[in-house]
């Protein structure tokens, strides 16, 4: 696992917006390494780290990440990409998605904005806060 330069980004735009986070409801996708969503933690946010269903090992990082931080009360849930899940359903609405480096297989894009598409359907107010990395 790896804190990919996009986080770093991401967690600095956080942290300049930083007034702007306490009591906001804020989703982190395919948040590994978490490192935006607990500078949301830490700001005052009320934060829910997901990563894939599929990928445990992911999941346990996200776990980590908040025991290393000690957020006892950020929660975890397996989110997958496209799947409209039972976890998806019952997520409450989001003030704020946020997504470091998610973009970067251009066959997993439409899965990812079907999922922003249906958490915008429980608030169509949600921001989505991207950072993506140009490969070549
Ligand atoms: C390049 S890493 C970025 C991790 C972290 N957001 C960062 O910027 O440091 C991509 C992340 O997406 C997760 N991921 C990959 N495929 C996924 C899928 N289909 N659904 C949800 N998450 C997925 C991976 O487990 C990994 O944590």
């Amino acid at each position: 696992m790896y804190v990919w330069p996009c986080a770093v980004v991401l967690a600095q735009y956080l942290w300049f917006h930083r007034r702007s986070l306490p009591g906001k409801a804020i989703l982190e996708i395919g948040a590994g390494t978490s490192l935006p969503g607990i500078i949301a933690a830490k700001c005052g946010a009320e934060v829910i780290l997901s990563d894939s269903s599929e990928l445990p090992h992911s999941l346990e990082i996200c776990w980590q990440s908040c025991q290393m931080n000690n957020l006892p009360k950020v929660h975890v849930v397996g989110l997958t990409w496209g799947h409209v899940s039972q976890d998806l359903l019952a997520l409450p609405p989001q003030d704020i998605i946020l997504a470091s480096d998610v973009f970067f297989e251009p066959e997993d894009f439409e899965d990812i904005l079907t999922t922003v598409y249906f958490l915008m359907q429980k608030n169509p107010k949600v921001q989505l806060w991207s950072t993506y990395q140009i490969r070549k």
